[in-house]
């Protein structure tokens, strides 16, 4: 199991981290339990206040416990966790403990009630920002409201869904940033 050490994350940075639509684990709690579903359909949507959109299927055990807490934590796993983001996109919360069952540590999240999942590469806090998407296209807007990154490596093996049970796992860096405009960086 990767240990990270992490350090908090400028929240207006944190699209470094999701706008290459790494696969993310979503964690939640309510009434007590907790839960986590691997999640691939989601989106940086603004810098400040920083959000990010997501969509959650109406049929997932998750989506009742993130609807009425309104919270929920994004959680960065790197190839490490292929295993367990494969087994918890596979079961239900309604009938196991998926931290007890995919061994991860749950840590207490400073913003939230939602856990952070100790074992992946960051971890970003989230409120609902805007609920009027959840019923017509079960479309959450969040805001990240704490930013927790690790330290090391800058560039980590994140793990991007390709369909068909395959995933592509980063790799490469093409750093293009002299053709860029400053301020469309
Ligand atoms: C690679 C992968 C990507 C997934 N992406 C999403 C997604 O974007 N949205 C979603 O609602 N479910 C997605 N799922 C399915 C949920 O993770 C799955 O239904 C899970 O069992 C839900 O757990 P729960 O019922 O405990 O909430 C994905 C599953 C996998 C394996």
């Amino acid at each position: 199991m990767p240990r990270y050490t992490k350090k908090n994350y400028p929240l207006v940075d944190i699209r470094r981290h999701l706008e290459t639509g790494p696969i993310v684990l979503v964690s939640s709690a309510w009434k007590g339990k907790t839960n986590i579903m691997t999640m691939g359909w989601h989106m940086v949507m603004e810098f400040s206040p920083a959000l990010f959109g997501c969509y959650i299927w109406d049929q997932n055990h998750s989506f009742e416990m993130i609807r009425r807490s309104r919270q929920c934590v994004i959680n960065v796993p790197t190839v490490d966790l292929a295993n367990q983001v494969v087994g918890i996109g596979n079961t239900s919360g309604a009938s196991i403990d998926k931290f007890e069952k995919f061994g991860l540590t749950a840590d207490e999240a400073e913003e939230v009630k939602a856990p952070l999942i100790r074992e992946c590469y960051a971890n970003f806090e989230c409120r609902l920002h805007d609920a009027r998407l959840i019923e017509r296209y079960s479309l959450f807007v969040w805001e990240v409201v704490k930013a927790h990154v690790a330290t090391s490596p800058k560039r980590p093996k994140t793990m991007h869904y390709r369909g068909d049970g395959e995933f592509m796992i980063a790799g490469r860096t093409l750093n293009l940033s002299r053709k860029f405009r400053a301020d469309r960086l």
